[in-house]
């Protein structure tokens, strides 16, 4: 059916051709996008008339299991009773703009720091779907940079310092460095897991670095040491050159793969505009 990426970014990011993925069934078609995503690592779809089941149907069909243990579970009960449909909004259960002072909003502003979905899980996130449903006059737009680029680019002595190494990475560490506190239980319900810091993506054979807002030390190097490292791999990697801007129109779908990529929002008047967005991320099965 002619499926075809146009290049958004001399690294990464494909921009498809018109394609309504609500109809995609046909294996053709669908590993015609998942090659898309070995190449681009981010792919933005235009014009996609979702619902929710939609939405949740087509990230099934693509990628198999979905996520449900997103971190926000642990703060709040879903909007939409379904763990697998994350709210990405600055809005409550009854709809309205949450206050500057509301735990919520506080704990969703940790998406401002770069990061890759469901780290401090195992597994953790493979491909995250996204989809604008309300999209603010100005601001909110979304980062990605891209950690494979960012990988082959590293000297040949940090390379071989750091394959192998283990990660642990923690939603409670990455909110608390924004100064949010997790209850005990919250706490309990969140202690993280251990990831390795260089990967290698399955089919495409691209090494990529794996690091994360949530990377809070690494394993077996005293806690100083690998906080600087993971600070000047973060450093290096969302240098502009390796950093791509989304601009959201409603309709939008933009699928990222969070092995290989970080994001992070960007700022809106939070409290004027709603922003409406839902994201369904499948687990990151071997
Ligand atoms: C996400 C996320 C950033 C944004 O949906 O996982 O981090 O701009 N979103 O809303
Ligand atoms: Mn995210």
């Amino acid at each position: 059916m002619g499926l075809t990426f146009k290049k958004l970014h001399p690294h990464f990011v494909g921009e498809a051709s018109p394609i309504e993925l609500r109809r995609v069934h046909d294996p053709e078609t669908l590993a015609a996008i998942r090659a898309g995503m070995d190449e681009y690592a981010v792919c933005v779809f235009r014009d996609q008339p979702f619902t929710d089941d939609e939405h949740l149907g087509f990230a099934q069909r693509l990628d198999g299991a979905l996520h449900t243990k997103l971190g926000s579970a642990a703060i709040q009960k879903n909007r939409f009773g379904n763990e697998a449909l994350g709210d990405i909004s600055n809005l409550g259960a009854d709809g309205e703009i949450l206050k500057s002072d509301d735990r919520r909003r506080a704990y969703s502003l940790g998406n401002r720091l770069w990061h890759t979905d469901a780290s401090f899980q195992d597994p953790p996130g493979r491909y995250s779907m996204l989809h604008a449903k309300v999209i603010p006059p100005a601001g909110a737009d979304t980062e990605y940079a891209d950690m494979r680029a960012a990988w082959d680019a590293l000297p040949a002595a940090t390379r071989a310092q750091i394959d192998g190494l283990r990660v642990h990475h923690s939603i409670a560490y990455s909110r608390q460095t924004l100064g949010f506190d997790f209850s005990k239980d919250e706490e309990e319900a969140l202690k993280g897991a251990i990831h390795p810091l260089v990967r290698t993506i399955p089919r495409s054979g691209r090494r990529t670095l794996y690091v994360a807002s949530h990377a809070s030390r690494i394993i077996d190097w005293p806690v100083p040491e690998g906080r600087l490292m993971l600070r000047d791999l973060m450093e290096h990697a969302t240098q502009r050159q390796f950093v791509y801007r989304h601009s959201w129109r409603v309709g939008d779908l933009v699928i990222w793969d969070n092995r290989c990529t970080m994001h992070r929002a960007t700022p809106f008047e939070d409290a004027r505009y709603r922003r409406e967005l839902r994201r369904v991320t499948t687990l990151d099965m071997l």
